[in-house]
Parts: structure tokens; sequence; C-alpha cells
């Protein structure tokens, strides 16, 4: 099994495992941040450069240093290989120029945005961001698209990750969505305006990192912050039934997968489950769920020893 070593820690790995994949085995200190990139999703990853490393020496045999910075989630680990990802001033410094350009076209919605708490973006620009940008033109703006019933894209805040068309292209049956044009004329969009319209469709709200695939069911409720998630599951015939209830007072205001640590769902839910079941009568609750990530949604208090909703606690499971 190849060796790698990463900010001075080494790994070993499995032959085909990516310097990404290794680097979160090592853990979250030294694991580089991922806007595109998503376990679940075949084929993601390389078109944000938030993963970039450098790979001070290429392998035992070959130790020559690659020359430029790498996508983390798309070069694979050699055996000797050594990386350098926070422990690099270069790569700290090329990550926040990959930021700005992120953040170029991105409106500053934040106060009004459903995502804030739980953005990815929010959090990257915190912490691999630099305080100003020399961003001087406009941005392109969009109108808010309706994505079938349930969905509603402001393309506005897309970064064109690319994750929601994995999602239409792997998870459901019949995709009618993509990317059309390329470079500063790229959008999401979906052909001839149809709408997405299958059971797992809902699944490109929770894998979209930012607020542009938005929970019309949920929209400008409540920030996520003041709502209190808790595990339940229920009988369902088409997903595992396995979800997060989103409680503010006695009311389920949204349910979504359950994410880990990186932010990505365990598993992908249906749309009857995440759409329709907003009672607590049609869940069993497990318990409180703890946010497993270094974002302000596992900072607050509402999240953290919350207690759960009393009306709940009859169908706690022993
Ligand atoms: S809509 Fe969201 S998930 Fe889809 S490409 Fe844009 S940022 Fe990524
Ligand atoms: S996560 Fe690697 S390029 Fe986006």
């Amino acid at each position: 099994m190849p060796k790698v070593t990463i900010d001075g820690r080494t790994i070993e790995v499995p032959e085909g495992t990516t310097i990404l994949q290794a680097a979160r085995m090592v853990g979250p200190e030294v694991a580089p941040p991922a806007m595109c990139y998503y376990t679940k999703l075949n084929t993601s990853g390389g078109y944000c450069r938030t993963c970039i490393v450098k790979v001070a020496q290429g392998s035992e045999k070959d130790p020559r240093p690659m020359p430029k910075p790498v996508p983390s989630c798309r070069t694979m680990v050699m055996d000797g290989m050594v990386v350098e990802n926070e422990t690099s001033p270069e790569i700290v410094e090329a990550r926040k120029g990959v930021v700005e350009f992120l953040l170029a076209n991105h409106p500053l919605d934040c106060p009004v945005c459903d995502q804030a708490g739980e953005c990815h973006l929010q959090d990257l620009s915190y912490e691999h961001g630099s305080a100003k940008s020399r961003y001087e033109f406009d941005r392109r703006t969009f109108d808010k698209i309706d994505i079938g019933p349930y969905v509603q894209l402001h393309m506005t805040r897309c970064i064109m990750c690319y994750r929601c068309v994995k999602v239409a292209e792997q998870i459901t049956d019949g995709r009618v969505h993509g990317v059309i044009n390329r470079g500063d004329h790229a959008e999401i969009s979906t052909y001839v305006e149809q709408a997405i319209d299958n059971d797992f469709s809902g699944n490109v709200i929770d894998v979209c990192p930012v607020g542009a695939l938005t929970d019309k069911t949920f929209r400008f409720k409540s920030r996520v912050w003041f709502t209190k998630p808790v595990d339940a599951h229920r009988d369902c015939t088409t997903c595992s039934g396995k979800v997060v209830l989103w409680y503010q007072g006695e009311e389920v205001l949204r349910v979504t997968g359950r994410k880990d640590q990186w932010g990505e769902v365990e598993e992908f839910i249906c749309n009857e489950c995440r759409f329709e079941k907003k009672k607590t009568s049609d869940w069993t609750i497990e318990g409180v769920r703890t946010i497993d990530r270094h974002s302000v949604i596992s900072q607050g208090k509402y999240a953290r020893d919350l207690e759960i909703p009393a009306h709940t606690k009859k169908k706690l499971i022993k």
C-alpha cells in the first residue's frame, strides 16, 4: 500500500486513493477544503480548485516535485509522495485567489439567503479567503428560476460545482437539467424550462454547497441556526427514510438528508420524505443530531445541548 505524507503526517492508504481522500483519513486538520468533490457522486471534483495542494515530492521512485499546485481530489497518491497543504505559504496564498474568483460573481446575499449558516462558500471565505476583493466589474445577474414545484434556482449564487448535475445524472431517472454555455456564460438550466419531476430531485438542494438551489417549502422561514436538528426515520418504500428534522418550536420547518463532517449526505432521500412528511407523527424520533462541522451551525447554543421538542419525547426510541 502506498505511503503518503501530508503536512508532516504519514499514512498508508489503499492503491487508487486520491490525496484528498488520504488527507481526510488523516483528519480535518490537514484535509483541504472541497467545494465540488462529493464522495457519493462519481466523477465529481476537478471544477472548483479549492482543494489544491503542493506536491513537494512526486514519489519514492521519482522524487521531483510537481511544477504547479494540483487538485487533490483528482490526483492519486503515489508511494513516497510528500504533500503540503496548510504548511505551504504558496498554497495558502493561491487558495485565497481561488476564493476570490469564486466570489467574483457571488452576491452578498448572506443576510437573506437560506443557506447562511450551512453555506460552504461562507465558511470557505472566512477560513481561506482575503478580507477584500479586487473585483471592480458588475456581477452577472439572473432572474430566479423555478425548477419544479419544490426547488428554486438562484443562478446568481451558483459557483458551477456541477454537483447538482451529477445528482441529476446519477441519482434521478431522466435528467432534464445541466450546464449550458461555457466560461463566463456558463449556467445551470433546465432544458426548455422543464421541471425536474422525479422522486430524488430534492437531493440537488442538499448537495449544493451554496444557496443556489433552495427548498421552496423552507425558504425564508427561519435562519438555520435557530432550528433544532433531530434524527428521525420512517418506513419508506423509495429511500432509507433516514433523515434530519429541523424543528422550530413544535413545527418541522424542513427535512434533509443526514450529513457527515464534510457536509456530504450519508444517504440520499426521496421527495416524499423531504417535502411531504412535515408532521412529527410521520416519524420515529431517534434523538438530537450533533452537527459535526466547524461552522456557525454547530457553534450556536441553539444547535448544541438543545432540548428535543417536548411533544416528540413520547416517540423517542429507547
Ligand atoms: S446550482 Fe449549486 S450544486 Fe448546482 S452547480 Fe451551482 S453551486 Fe453547484
Ligand atoms: S474539490 Fe477538488 S477541484 Fe473542487
